[in-house]
């Protein structure tokens, strides 16, 4: 009888360890995981809000009147953000305008913005979806070119050209055709280094795929907020995303009021995985001739 209680005396302290060893091992568990799960937790939500995707290019289609002080909200955040490149195109009057040179205000603003590192600037020409006059066209190009020699300053000068209103359906003809300007603007001297000349197309919306190699970048999207939803929603982006996203450029115009802070970002996001090339405005009437109240704060969201 004295070895029973011995017995369960062990017994009992044996399963008492156990049980002990047990709970020991459950507290450091649930120490573990209290200590482990909400870093990780907060890490990946960290991670997750951070990340803006890859980063894309400010596009600008500045048609704002060079008043003096006009162009300043621009010049701010392209002086602001060194880190953030820009494309900006100008555009005189539909086009280079009549004149060798632009106005007086346009000779003394453009000179500005070329003297920065992170700006590239384009001129402006339509081509009225493939019919306008091939040599219209290269006389607006060659003027756009001669502005340097013209005005004896090499800093009154454009990059490259955005053509606007290109075709969207395939015809061989227009393909030459853009082709055809696309080796004009090329070959030009005045432009500067041919590696560094851009030829941008705006057909608006994803043109027959056959284009976009006659550009180096396309707008794929020039529309509404809504629209760029629905377009989001059918998933219309998804085909040509992977492959070309370094060569596109996506327009979105008449944000609402409402889409700032957190909604502004998930929409900068979004864009930015579709194009390397972006611009949003809030601007729901004359979207180009003036910044939207959120200027700022889409470049920041940019930048970041
Ligand atoms: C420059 O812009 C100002 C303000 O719009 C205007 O009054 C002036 O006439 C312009 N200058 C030229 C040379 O067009
Ligand atoms: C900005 O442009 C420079 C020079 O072309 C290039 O090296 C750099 O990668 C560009 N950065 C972005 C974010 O596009
Ligand atoms: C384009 O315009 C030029 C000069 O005005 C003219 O000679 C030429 O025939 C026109 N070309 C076409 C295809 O209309
Ligand atoms: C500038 O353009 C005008 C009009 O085309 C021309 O008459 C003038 O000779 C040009 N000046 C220079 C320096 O190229
Ligand atoms: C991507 O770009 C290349 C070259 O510009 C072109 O040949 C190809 O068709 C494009 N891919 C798609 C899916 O549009």
């Amino acid at each position: 009888m004295s070895e029973t209680p011995e017995k369960h005396v062990s017994k009992r302290g044996c399963l008492k360890s156990k049980r002990s060893r047990f709970l020991l091992a459950a507290v450091a568990l649930i120490v573990i995981i209290a200590a482990v799960v909400p870093a990780v937790v907060v890490t990946s939500l960290r991670k997750k809000n951070n990340s803006m995707g890859p980063k894309a290019k400010v596009f600008v289609p500045l048609y704002v009147y060079p008043a003096p002080e006009a162009w300043s909200p621009l010049e701010n955040v392209i002086s602001a953000h060194p880190d953030v490149n820009f494309t900006v195109v100008i555009n005189p009057g539909n086009g280079p305008g009549p004149n060798a040179l632009p106005d007086a205000n346009y000779t003394r603003e453009i000179p500005k913005l070329t003297a920065y590192e992170n700006v590239r600037l384009l001129g402006y020409v339509h081509t009225t979806y493939a019919t306008r006059n091939v040599s219209s066209i290269r006389k607006d190009i060659q003027t756009y070119a001669d502005w340097p020699t013209n005005s004896s300053n090499p800093n009154l000068a454009v990059r490259g050209i955005f053509f606007d209103e290109t075709p969207q359906q395939y015809e061989p003809q227009t393909l030459k055709y853009l082709q055809g300007l696309t080796d004009f603007v090329k070959d030009l001297e005045g432009l500067g280094p041919n590696q560094f000349v851009s030829v941008v197309h705006n057909p608006g919306a994803v043109p027959d795929s056959r284009y976009l190699a006659t550009a180096d970048s396309t707008v794929v999207f020039e529309a509404a907020y809504n629209t760029f939803q629905e377009r989001q929603g059918a998933k219309l982006f998804t085909d040509i995303t992977d492959s070309n996203r370094t060569q596109l450029c996506a327009i979105v115009h008449s944000v609402p009021q409402e889409v700032e802070g957190k909604s502004l970002r998930s929409l900068v996001k979004e864009v930015r995985k579709v194009a390397d090339e972006v611009y949003i405005t809030h601007l729901s009437t004359d979207y180009y001739a003036s910044f939207g109240n959120k200027w700022n704060e889409f470049v920041d969201l940019m930048a970041a």
